[in-house]
This record gives C-alpha cells, sequence and structure tokens, in this order.
C-alpha cells in the first residue's frame, strides 16, 4: 500500500510540475498581449485627444479644456485625462485623478523633456493604471502635454483567473489520474497477482486447483502464469508422487509402481550405466508458424508410453527430427533438452533427407512392414528401393547411437518398434558389449504372413541383434518365435524362449506396455467437468449420451467399422436417435502415404453419409473432429463420455483403452473393446466385441449405455486396478531388469 501511496504521489507531483511550467508559460503571454493591447489603446486615445486639445490650450481657453476633460472621465476602462503646462502643473485634469502624484508628474516631465510620447504603470490608492502622456506643442516649442490614464486593474484579474482555473484543472486531473491507477492496478496488476498467489497456496496446501491460465487471462502476466502452471503442476505431482510413496511403504512390496520408485530402482540396478532410448519418432516435435517456434506433442503409442520413463529417469533419446523447427532449436551436437518447459533428459535428432524419409519411413515402415504386421487386410507394398532406404537409415540411427556410447563402458540401448529393426544388429557387430533391447510395439503376425516379406531373413537377422526382444503380448512373441524357426538357421529353447544364432543368445518376452498411472493429475478436477460442458456447447451436442473414439487416422483402427455399428444401433434402436452423439477425435497421421490419405476421405465420407441418413430426424449422429489434440484436450473428452469404442482390426497393445480408463477416477464409463488388440487380454472387464461383426458392436454400444451405474464403477474400479498394477513404471522395470540380467 505504501508503495501505491508513493507512486500516486510521484505521478501528482509530475503532473502538478508540468501544469505549473505550462501555466507560468500562459500567465506570461496573457500579461504581455494585455499590455500590448492597452498601450496600443492608450496612445490611439492620445493622440486623437491631442489633436482637439493643442489648439485650445495655446488659446489658454481653460475652462473649455476642464470641460472636454470631465466627459472621458470613467468610461469603462478609461479613468480620465489630465492638461498640464510646461512647468508640470495641471491645467486641467478629471476629478478621478488625483492632484500630483510623483509617479504622474514624473511621466510628464520625461514625455516633455524627450518631446515624445512616455508611459508606465502606476497606482492611484487601491487602483492599478496605466499613463501615457504625449506632449502640447505650439509651432517650435513644447508647450504642455496631455496624459491620458487607463484602468489596468482587469489585466490582474486576467492573471489571477488564469492561475485559479488551472489550478482547479490540476485538481481534477490528479482526482482523475489516481482513481485510473488504482483501478488500473487493481484489475492488470492485483487482481492477476492476487489470483496466481491463490493458486500457489491451494496446490501447496493440496486443495482442488484451478489453472491460473482460467483464473485470469492478462496478456501481461502470460508468462508468469506459464511458470506458475508449471510450479503448480510439479507440485501436484510431488504430492501425488509422495503420497503414492508413503502407501507403497506401508503396503505390500508389489503395490503400485511410481515415477520415483521406477528412479530409485533405476539408481539400484544400473550402478552408474546409461540408458540410451533409440525411436523413430521423436516425443517433442517442434514447427515454425508466422515466426514463431512451438512444440507439440506427437499422437503416437509408443512416445506416449515412454516419455515418462525418460521423464523419470533422465538420459537421452535419439530418435528422428522431424518437424520443420526441429533444426533451428538444437544444439551444435543436435541436442536439445526436454520437455522444453521443465527440462528432463537430452533429445538427440537424427535428420532424415527428402529421399530417405519417403523410402525409408513412407514406403518400407509405413506400406510395407505396418501392413504386413497388422492383418487388417491392406496389402503390403515391397519396393526394393525402399528396402534400400530402410537399410541406409537404419545405418544412420546406429551410427547416431555409436558415437553416443563411444566412451560408455557398458551402456544399455533400448530400440523402439518396427522402423529400427536392423539396428540391433548394427550396434552388436561394432560393439559387442553393449546390451541392447528391441520393443516391438506392433503385433507380430503368423509366420505364414509375415513369409511373404522379401526380406524377411534379413529383418530377423537384424533383430537378433538384441540381447532381449519384447513384445506385447504372448502370441505375439510365439509368433515370432516360430517365424524365426522357419526362416533361419537357428537353436530355439521354447522352455526359456530364447533364439540362439552365431553363439549370441536372444530372449524373447512378453511386456504388455502401459501408461503412466497415476499421472498426476487432480482428482475429480472441477475444471474439467466445466471444460466438458463448455466444449459441448460450442460443438452444440446437448444429447443424453457421448460416446468418444480417439485414435490416429489409421485403417487398423476400425473406424468405418465403428461408424457403421452406430449406424446399426441407431437403426436398431430409434429412440436413442435424439440421445446419442459420437464424438471422433482423429489425428491426421502419415499423410503422406497414399492409403493414409485415401482413408481419411473414406472417413469423411462415411460419417457424412451416416450424419444425412439421420438428417431428417434432427440428429448428427457423428461428430467428426478431424485435427491434432493435445494430451489435456483429450482428457476432457474421456471424463464426459458415457463410452468409449476402441475397435482397431488388430493393434499391438492400444492406448488408447488405458488412457480412458486413467482418465475415470469417478468410476464411471464404459469401455467397449476389440477383441484384436493386445488391451484386450488384459482389460477383460471391458465390454470386447469383434469389429468385423457390427451388430455385436451395436449390441455393445446399447448395452454399455443402458449399464447401471453400479455395474460400470464395479467394472471401472477392475479396470482401474489392472492398469495401477501394471503401469508403465513396471513395464520399464520389468523390461530393464530382464536386460541387466544378461549384462
Ligand atoms: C504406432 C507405432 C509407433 C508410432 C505411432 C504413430 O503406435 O507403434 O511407433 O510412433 O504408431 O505413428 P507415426 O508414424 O506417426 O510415428
Amino acid at each position: 500500500m505504501r508503495q501505491i501511496i508513493v507512486a500516486l504521489l510521484l505521478v501528482i507531483t509530475v503532473v502538478a510540475l508540468i501544469v505549473a511550467a505550462f501555466t507560468i508559460s500562459q500567465v506570461n503571454r496573457e500579461d504581455q498581449r494585455l499590455k500590448s493591447d492597452l498601450q496600443y489603446r492608450s496612445t490611439l486615445l492620445a493622440e486623437s485627444l491631442k489633436e482637439t486639445v493643442e489648439p485650445n490650450f495655446i488659446n489658454k481657453s481653460d475652462v473649455y479644456l476642464q470641460s472636454m476633460v470631465e466627459k472621458f472621465t470613467d468610461k469603462e476602462r478609461f479613468a480620465g485625462v489630465g492638461i498640464y503646462d510646461n512647468k508640470g502643473n495641471v491645467v486641467a485634469a478629471s476629478a478621478t485623478i488625483p492632484e500630483a502624484t510623483s509617479a504622474a508628474s514624473e511621466i510628464v516631465a520625461n514625455a516633455m523633456d524627450a518631446d515624445k510620447a512616455n508611459g508606465g504603470f502606476s497606482t492611484f490608492g487601491e487602483r492599478k493604471v496605466y499613463l501615457l502622456a504625449v506632449p502640447l506643442r505650439n509651432d517650435q516649442s513644447v508647450v504642455g502635454a496631455l496624459m491620458v490614464v487607463q484602468n489596468a486593474n482587469y489585466i490582474d484579474d486576467r492573471i489571477n483567473e488564469i492561475w485559479k482555473n488551472n489550478l482547479i484543472r490540476l485538481l481534477v486531473q490528479a482526482f482523475l489520474l489516481s482513481l485510473a491507477i488504482l483501478l488500473l492496478l487493481r484489475w492488470i496488476i492485483y487482481q492477476p497477482i492476487k489470483s496466481l498467489v491463490e493458486t500457489l497456496r491451494m496446490a501447496r496446501s493440496g486443495d482442488m486447483v484451478q489453472d491460473p491460465g482460467q483464473i485470469t487471462n492478462s496478456l501481461l502476466f502470460r508468462p508468469l502464469i506459464k511458470e506458475v502452471s508449471s510450479i503448480k503442476r510439479s507440485l501436484l505431482e510431488a504430492r501425488s508422487t509422495a503420497s503414492e510413496e508413503a502407501r507403497l511403504r506401508l503396503e505390500k512390496l508389489d503395490s503400485p509402481w511410481t515415477a520415483q520408485r521406477l528412479k530409485e530402482f533405476m539408481l539400484d540396478i544400473l550402478k552408474g550405466r546409461s540408458i540410451f532410448m533409440v525411436s523413430n519418432r521423436e516425443p517433442y516435435i517442434h514447427t515454425k508458424k508466422g515466426g514463431k517456434i512451438s512444440y507439440y506433442f506427437p499422437a503416437s503409442g509408443m512416445v506416449t508410453a515412454i516419455e515418462p520413463i525418460m521423464q523419470a529417469c533422465g538420459g537421452t533419446w535419439i530418435a528422428y527430427g522431424s518437424g520443420d523447427a526441429d533444426k533451428l532449436i538444437v544444439n551444435r551436437n543436435d541436442k536439445i533438452k526436454v520437455p522444453p518447459d521443465e527440462p528432463k533428459y537430452t533429445l538427440k535428432r537424427v535428420w532424415l533427407t527428402k529421399e530417405e524419409e519417403v523410402g525409408y519411413y513412407d514406403g518400407f515402415c509405413n506400406e510395407g512392414l505396418w501392413p504386413l504386421c497388422h492383418i487388417s487386410h491392406t496389402r503390403p507394398i515391397f519396393r526394393k528401393e525402399d528396402w534400400e532406404k530402410y537399410k541406409e537409415v537404419n545405418q544412420k540411427f546406429a551410427d547416431a547411437v555409436l558415437a553416443e556410447i563411444k566412451n560408455q563402458e557398458r551402456p544399455i540401448i533400448l530400440i523402439q518398434d518396427f522402423h529400427l529393426a536392423l539396428v540391433p544388429r548394427m550396434i552388436k557387430t561394432e560393439r559387442p558389449g553393449a546390451v541392447v533391447g528391441l520393443f516391438w510395439h506392433i503385433p507380430w503376425p503368423n509366420p505364414e504372413s509375415f513369409s511373404i516379406c522379401p526380406w524377411k531373413r534379413e529383418l530377423l537377422d537384424g533383430i537378433l541383434g538384441s540381447d532381449v526382444i519384447g513384445f506385447h503380448t504372448q502370441l505375439h512373441c510365439n509368433n515370432f518365435i516360430e517365424t524365426v524357426g522357419r526362416e533361419l538357421e537357428s537353436l530355439i529353447d521354447f522352455e526359456q524362449f530364447t533364439v540362439t544364432r552365431n553363439n549370441h543368445t536372444s530372449s524373447v518376452k512378453p511386456f504388455p506396455i502401459s501408461i503412466a498411472f497415476p499421472n498426476g493429475l487432480a482428482k475429480d478436477d472441477p475444471n474439467s467437468k466445466m471444460e466438458g460442458e463448455k466444449i459441448l456447447k460450442e460443438l452444440k451436442i446437448n444429447t443424453k449420451y457421448i460416446g468418444i473414439g480417439v485414435d490416429r487416422l489409421d485403417y487398423t483402427k476400425g473406424i468405418l467399422e465403428r461408424f457403421k455399428a452406430i449406424e446399426i444401433f441407431l437403426s436398431k434402436y430409434p429412440l436413442y436417435q435424439s440421445d446419442f452423439t459420437f464424438i471422433q477425435i482423429a489425428a491426421p497421421s502419415r499423410t503422406t502415404v497414399k492409403k493414409y490419405q485415401e482413408f481419411a476421405k473414406e472417413v469423411r465420407q462415411e460419417a457424412d453419409r451416416i450424419n444425412s441418413v439421420f438428417k431428417a430426424h434432427g440428429s448428427k449422429p457423428i461428430v467428426l473432429m478431424e485435427r491434432h489434440h493435445s494430451h489435456e484436450e483429450v482428457q476432457i473428452f474421456y471424463k464426459l463420455a458415457n463410452i468409449c469404442l476402441v475397435t482397431s482390426l488388430h493393434d499391438g497393445m492400444n492406448l488408447v483403452a488405458k488412457e480412458f480408463i486413467a482418465a475415470r477416477d469417478d468410476e464411471k464409463g464404459v469401455l467397449i473393446l476389440s477383441q484384436y488388440t493386445g488391451a484386450s487380454r488384459e482389460l477383460k472387464d471391458a465390454i470386447l466385441v469383434n469389429p468385423y461383426n457390427g451388430e455385436q458392436t451395436a449390441e455393445a454400444i446399447k448395452t454399455s449405455l443402458e449399464m447401471k451405474p453400479s455395474e460400470q464403477t464395479k467394472r471401472m474400479r477392475n479396470l482401474r486396478e489392472v492398469i495401477k498394477n501394471y503401469n508403465i513404471y513396471r513395464w520399464s522395470a520389468e523390461l530393464l531388469k530382464a536386460i541387466v540380467k544378461l549384462g
């Protein structure tokens, strides 16, 4: 408060000084103007009177002179006239002029001596006057003088008035300015700061906290709000981790894994060894829009799973820098600390040329291996030139890893997914002492399906460079081992699930991947409820039931089959037509690949077609939201949905199913899950469907919408228990345990 008063006083003083300077200058100008005006008028008057007085003065007509003098007395500002002989004696004078004042005598004498007009200011009693004397002459010499007297009081009055007006203006200005400053301080500074302080206080004391960005949208405080949001998040995370830890100490040893527990576990088993994560997709993609660089988190199950591990344990993640601004913000070693807002580990970017991207990523990975491994009836395309690029890029990644581990004695390298199948062998050849793990995030097909790949042996050999090969399910492990047995000469131990080839043994194991749970988000956040209601209002959705689907626009996800099931459901149970809306969040994916372009178009057309079927009944059952959504945005949709549909035609795991469950801390909502996802092996309390069977999925939708709240809660509780017991921290602990055991 004291600072505010000092600031106000300072502002008022500055304004007062400005007003005073301005007034002084105005007063001077006005004073000068009025005086010269008065002098000018006096001169005109004196000259005109002189013409009349001069002849009468010479003829000594004193009576006439006195009567003339009387005529001019007290006319407006005119105070009187005096006529003097050459000795300075009064010949005739207005009664208003005092007999003799020294000032008047001096002015008259000087005018006669100099033989020219002479004037000056003086006072007659209380009055301020201006005196102007002109000499009276006969032909040769000065014989007397005529003096006109003008009132000059009005000049002082005018000057006083200016001072008074400006003083009033100053007071009004000071008052308004102080008021404006106080209001501005209150709205722009005091209120937002108060809200920020309150947010932090609540976060510290563990109360329900709103995001400061929602409390205040002050532009001025945006950077501060961002920082406070991060602090708030860290506090909440720390609090939830701490409470989990506390619980852990009290409960049995196999109780939930947390980031903190993983961190301690890693420290314990790694004993100073470093971990290097390698994948094609990077966790943070930087892009440039209108000269401003920003980043986003890609829609990738692999990234969703791996990122929390890196955040918990630190280390280096080597990945392809695919963003158009990625190169602009790395250091000279192509590295950047991430997460950008709160760095916890290092991301090293590998650069690919356009040709490499087209051949390796679009071609061999997405047109070849992806459909090969997913049994979803899309034919794989194998081109020799794509395979060449695949080998080239795998070598590039291997070289990047080798450069990073140059000075590491026994590094641990964790390679992710089908993009980098050749990297394990490439690393092992150069650094046999390095321990290499490969996790295959997508399904491994049966040996017959895999056998169509022209470079199947090279791929298998590359993978078998790993010490540990992980899949989501036992079925995928079985398929892999059988494929190896069929394609390569090797020793397979079906009991231990190992493959030995050229004196090197690879262990093949299932590690069902999961998500970060608990994820540190506030329980039953009222914000998200409000946000949800706001979003539904914006989307003009006011139906009683909401269904949600969250997928990349990928033909393996069964989006068309899902839409068809919704159509069957609404046709079969028309009462739901005005009661049910399905929101499909569709993240654009692999948009340079033709099949994906065609698929995205088909999804749009199918949504339009179904919407037009039900248009006549006044409903729009499918809302297709085709854009990238942040993790936070998707959470809101998960929370507002009555059902979540995951209808993949084939999926390694499917983390959307697990994210939906994690988001439902209200223990409500029903998950409808394809039996062809890895997740269906664990999530037995979901309603399992065959996505190719539209009628069955339609029935599942009805059953879910009509499920009693108590039944929903029972199922959701069980589902949450599964994820709590096997979250991403436990997944990585088990994978690392298996790896470290070997080297
Ligand atoms: C699957 C793969 C991931 C991949 C993701 C997104 O989940 O297993 O490795 O990152 O799809 O695909 P994208 O091609 O965009 O990386």
